[in-house]
């Protein structure tokens, strides 16, 4: 073999992704094969600081001993029943989430999107049956911005052209209005509403946090319209920002929590709609379901979690290394970065466009040894598992200094 035809592991392991997996994603150019709290290691034993979690997913880390022993121990007794029988984790897993949300019941999924469909075809249900409205003119209001997904209907009212177009014909029955406009909401609110579905914290449009009362005054519209208001909180709940769930901050209580991502330890997929009994008891048997959702295996996992997170110790620890985080971020607001938004340990830089994108930025962390992704253009995000410590988020944002300051003295563009 001569020395240009010598080829890395991980270039041999991207080069069999692109030939026999579909384009759907863009991930930067590292192959991880192990990992362990807040670190992953790649196939050439290179080590990096995981700072975006599997977008809020490992919130707890990498194999947290807790979940991954619940879950090993499931492994030896049943993983998969189907809804067709019970089995004996099922009831006590709707319980403890239900209680950690102050609601009634719980419908499990796996995915997010999966949740998301979930939410929306019970409130469609319980407007046509609870509200009163005529069959087939229910509306959902729906936020600009947003990302619930991937699914055709909940591509059908995404405002992002890459994700909507060519995917039609669409799902009816959405207004879109903007995120944070409560004047734009009252008015599309009509007596053929059913739903607000909001997330709390617009995770991918570069997590953006509402103006302060924002949600509140959602939730009041909501009431006084007789409305639900659906929280998408798969990304922002669980820990993230420092308090169980997001609305939190504004001390709101949505009347449907939609759960994902980190409600499965980062181990196995577990969704959820959480609701009372006045929403949820619309659904009957045959009416909606997942041969997967709920199972053993998932049940495990959310259990560990779910007990994890009713110990407040993470949340805690969240919003105490969040402030720190978001300190040290602003320190870099004029030298390089224009802006940082989130809350928690949950991060919004924008990158001064002019010195390089947000892909360019991820790079360059990349082979500093951190791991963020971009979101929209220039936006780098930064979600670091909960078991991340002081030192090491100091180690990122040093990281990230290093990178601004390499690119404003040597500029590419
Ligand atoms: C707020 C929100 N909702 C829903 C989803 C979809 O979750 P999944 O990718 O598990 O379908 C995501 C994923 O990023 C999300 O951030």
């Amino acid at each position: 073999m001569t020395t240009d035809t010598v080829t890395t592991r991980t270039e041999d392991l991207i080069a069999l992704v692109e030939r026999s997996s579909a384009h759907n994603y863009h991930p930067l150019p590292v192959v991880v094969s192990e990992a362990d709290g807040a670190w992953v290691t790649d196939v050439e034993g290179r080590r990096y600081l995981d700072c975006l979690a599997a977008y809020s997913a490992l919130n707890f880390g990498h194999r947290h001993p807790q979940i991954v022993d619940a879950v090993r121990a499931q492994l030896d007794k049943v993983t998969l029943t189907s809804r067709a029988f019970h089995h004996d984790l099922l009831g006590a897993f709707c319980e403890e989430l239900a209680a950690l949300c102050g609601k009634d019941l719980v419908l499990p999924m796996n995915t997010g999107a999966e949740a998301v469909e979930t939410g929306l075809k019970v409130a469609r249900k319980w407007g046509y049956e609870v509200k009163g409205i005529p069959e087939d003119q229910a509306n959902v209001v729906v936020m600009e911005g947003n990302f619930h997904g991937r699914t055709i209907s909940i591509v059908s009212f995404s405002t992002d052209p890459v994700a909507r177009n060519h995917f039609g014909p669409y799902t009816p029955g959405f207004r879109v209005v903007k995120y944070g406009d409560l004047d734009a909401l009252g008015h599309a609110v009509d007596e053929h509403t059913v739903a607000v579905l909001v997330e709390p914290i617009q995770g991918e449009a570069g997590v953006l946090v509402p103006s302060e009362g924002y949600l509140r005054a959602v939730r009041d519209l909501c009431s006084e319209r007789n409305v639900l208001m659906i929280a998408d909180e798969i990304q922002s709940g669980l820990g993230r920002t420092g308090t169980t769930f997001a609305c939190e901050h504004e001390g709101v209580e949505p009347d449907m929590y939609l759960l994902g991502k980190a409600l499965g330890g980062g181990v196995v997929p577990v969704s959820a709609v959480v609701a009372n009994h006045d929403v949820l008891d619309v659904i009957h048997p045959g009416e909606h379901g997942s041969t997967f959702g709920g199972n053993p295996l998932a049940c495990a996992a959310g259990r560990a979690v779910v007990a994890m997170l009713a110990t407040g110790e993470w949340q805690r620890r969240a919003a105490e290394l969040g402030d720190h985080l978001h300190q040290r971020l602003r320190e870099l607001v004029g030298h390089g970065v224009l802006d940082v938004h989130g809350r928690g340990l949950w991060a919004g830089v924008d990158i001064d466009p002019s010195l390089m994108s947000g892909r360019e930025a991820s790079e360059a962390m990349l082979a500093a040894g951190i791991l963020v992704k971009d979101t929209h253009g220039s936006t780098i995000r930064f979600a670091p598992p909960i078991v991340v410590t002081t030192d090491e988020l100091d180690l990122a944002v040093d990281a990230l200094a290093k990178v601004l300051e390499t690119a404003a003295t040597h500029p590419s563009r």
